[in-house]
């Protein structure tokens, strides 16, 4: 049981070429665990999500993908609309644009207790007591206020709010600490983490933030040019990260040395022979430069290397 991507591949037509943003991703994500999708920006983390709910109007996309048993990819733009929100919500990246601002954070909660059945009084009590477990010191307060009155961190975790209220069995999050100072980016891991007591769904966070990655999450998964390149869980990952590129990310964390990975992604539209990461790894070998490796069990998880095959 859980979400799972069988060959994945999303493609974006642009004027400089084929963007293939998503590579042949196979990958399984399991409800009872919360996962980090982590990687340099423009790795395909944000495509990889949206896929997963449909929501990639202009894309390409092949391959499967299966919530337990259904094919997502199979379902029609109505079937999907149902599973959006209600079974699968996405606290998406841009909080500014996804409440609606002409209505107090509390109403929007509201309308989703509203949605499944309790009347006016029920759901603004539901309501308050859901934020007060999701980590909000003044409840009332907060449910009082409009969009515009709320700080971007508060937006986040309204966001988060409305996404439990709906007790899905998935939780996709993208970026949710993007922009936010450390005090703030504390509230909203701790909604996040919160949330996941309120009902038993799958949580995807999709984060260039390591340390939310690490502080949240069970099992990673760590994408590089739209491939997956490693997954295992979180504790292993990051004690011994085995793919180079792991590695390079993780040295760069302030408290690990800080020291920047060299070198840049390369362009979807040109990307280098054999293994992608070959340009920047420091272990590269002639069979990296020819041949690319495949994503192979390792441990707990797998990785995509020649070296550790
Ligand atoms: N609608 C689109 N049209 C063309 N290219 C896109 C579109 N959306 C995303 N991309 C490209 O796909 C790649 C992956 O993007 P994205 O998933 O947003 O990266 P991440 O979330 O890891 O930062 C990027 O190169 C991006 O420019
Ligand atoms: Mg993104």
């Amino acid at each position: 049981m859980g979400l799972s991507l069988n060959d994945l591949c999303v493609r974006f037509a642009t004027p400089s070429g084929e963007v293939l943003a998503v590579n042949h991703a196979t990958v399984s994500f399991r409800q009872e665990e919360a996962t980090g999708i982590i990687g340099e920006t423009g790795s395909g983390k944000s495509v990889l999500g949206l896929s997963i709910l449909g929501l990639l109007p202009a894309a390409a996309v092949s391959g499967r993908i299966f919530l337990d048993k259904r094919e997502l990819t199979a379902l029609g733009e109505r079937e999907m609309c149902q599973i959006r929100g209600r079974e699968i919500a996405l606290v998406a990246q841009n909080p500014g644009t996804s409440l609606n601002p002409s209505l107090r954070a509390g109403r929007q909660i509201e309308e989703v207790f509203r949605l499944t059945g309790a009347g006016r009084r029920e759901a603004r009590a539901r309501t308050l007591a859901l934020l007060e477990r999701m980590g909000f010191s003044r409840p009332e307060e907060t449910a009082r206020r409009y969009p515009f009155e709320l700080s971007g961190g508060m937006r986040q975790r309204v966001l988060t709010a409305i996404a439990a209220a709906a007790q899905p069995r998935w939780i996709i999050a993208d970026e949710p600490t993007k922009g936010l100072d450390a005090v703030v980016r504390e509230q909203v891991y701790d909604t996040l983490r919160l949330s996941r007591r309120e009902g038993r769904w799958g949580l995807l966070v999709i984060t260039h933030d390591l340390l939310l990655a690490r502080k949240l999450c069970d099992r990673i998964v760590v994408m590089y040019c739209g491939r997956v390149v490693e997954t295992g869980p979180a504790p292993a990952l990051f004690a011994a990260p085995r793919h180079p590129y792991t590695q390079g990310l993780i040295a760069s964390l302030p408290h690990l040395g800080m020291k920047p990975m060299p070198g840049f992604s390369p362009a979807f539209t040109d990307q280098p022979s054999g293994c992608v990461f070959h340009p920047r790894c420091p272990y590269a070998e002639e069979r990296c430069r020819r041949e690319a490796p495949e994503l192979t069990a390792a441990g707990e998880g797998s990785v995509c290397c020649h070296r550790c095959a």
